[in-house]
């Protein structure tokens, strides 16, 4: 059992595509996966057709169990969110164990599970800092492109700051390469430039541009759902491949 949190600050590098289709890849190699929508936009659950319903905002307000809200798409369990948890956010603030509102609500699951897969808010807030507290490992969702390298920092520095407060053993297992060209020779120097100056793994599997994965959405279906033979579900099967062979 793996619980992974999908973080990266910054918005729109990838995060909600591997969080529900590496789930979705991880599901067709006969993984019991959960996927957890952590980000107030919602993208995950609204990616997957799901229904209207029951969020995890209701799990933190205390209104409904956690096991009354998960909805099945494509033989994973999904715990959605919605834009209430903006407000759950700010209620956060105020309270002493506000990091462990997340593990207190999933950690009896983990049982149930190969692998959780949490979908963090493009930030470090309060909301990503319980997803990371409620992991084990990160995935680093990156464009190889000059100024992801800003963000890297960051990640790395809230994840020491995580492990020193809460005795955590949180480690960053890679940075995936999303959204990559491969005509575009930057894509390789950026890389090369992580490896010599940061103290962080690059996945061998790397996720290339592919239009069939921005329109997967659309149709309320993973990439390995709705286009079996693009790249992306070639990419995305190759990293879950990776993944089930990490120890
Ligand atoms: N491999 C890919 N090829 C082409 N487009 C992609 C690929 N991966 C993601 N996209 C598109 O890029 C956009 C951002 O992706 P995504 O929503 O997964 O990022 P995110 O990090 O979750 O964003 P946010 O920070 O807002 O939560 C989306 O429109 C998505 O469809
Ligand atoms: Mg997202």
């Amino acid at each position: 059992m793996a619980i992974f949190s999908i973080v990266n600050q910054k918005g729109g590098t990838g995060k909600t595509t591997t969080s529900l289709n590496l789930g979705s890849a991880l599901a067709k190699l006969g993984q019991k996966v959960l996927l957890v929508d952590m980000d107030s936009q919602g993208n995950l659950g609204y990616s997957l057709g799901l229904d209207d319903g029951s969020t995890i905002a209701d799990v933190f307000e205390g209104t409904t169990e956690i096991e009354d809200i998960i909805q099945q798409r494509e033989q994973m369990d999904i715990v959605p969110s919605d834009m209430r948890l903006v407000d759950i956010e700010l209620s956060l603030m105020d309270m002493d164990e506000r990091h462990n509102m997340l593990n207190s609500k999933i950690k009896h699951l983990s049982k149930k599970y190969d692998y959780i897969l949490i979908d963090c808010p493009p930030s470090l807030s309060i909301l990503a800092v319980n997803s990371l507290y409620a992991s084990e490992r990160v995935i680093v969702p990156m464009l190889m492109e000059v100024l992801s390298l800003q963000g890297l920092d960051q990640i790395i520095q809230t994840i020491e700051k995580i492990n020193a407060s809460y005795k955590k053993k949180l480690v960053i297992q890679g940075i995936l390469p999303v959204m990559v060209d491969k005509r575009r020779k930057l894509s390789q120097e950026v890389k090369d430039y992580i490896l010599e100056n940061y103290d962080v793994k690059i996945f061998n599997s790397m996720i290339r541009n592919n239009v069939k994965a921005s329109e997967a959405p659309s149709f309320g279906q993973s990439v390995i759902e709705y286009a079996p033979s693009s790249n992306s579900a070639k990419d995305y099967m190759d990293f879950a491949n990776e993944i089930v062979k990490l120890n």
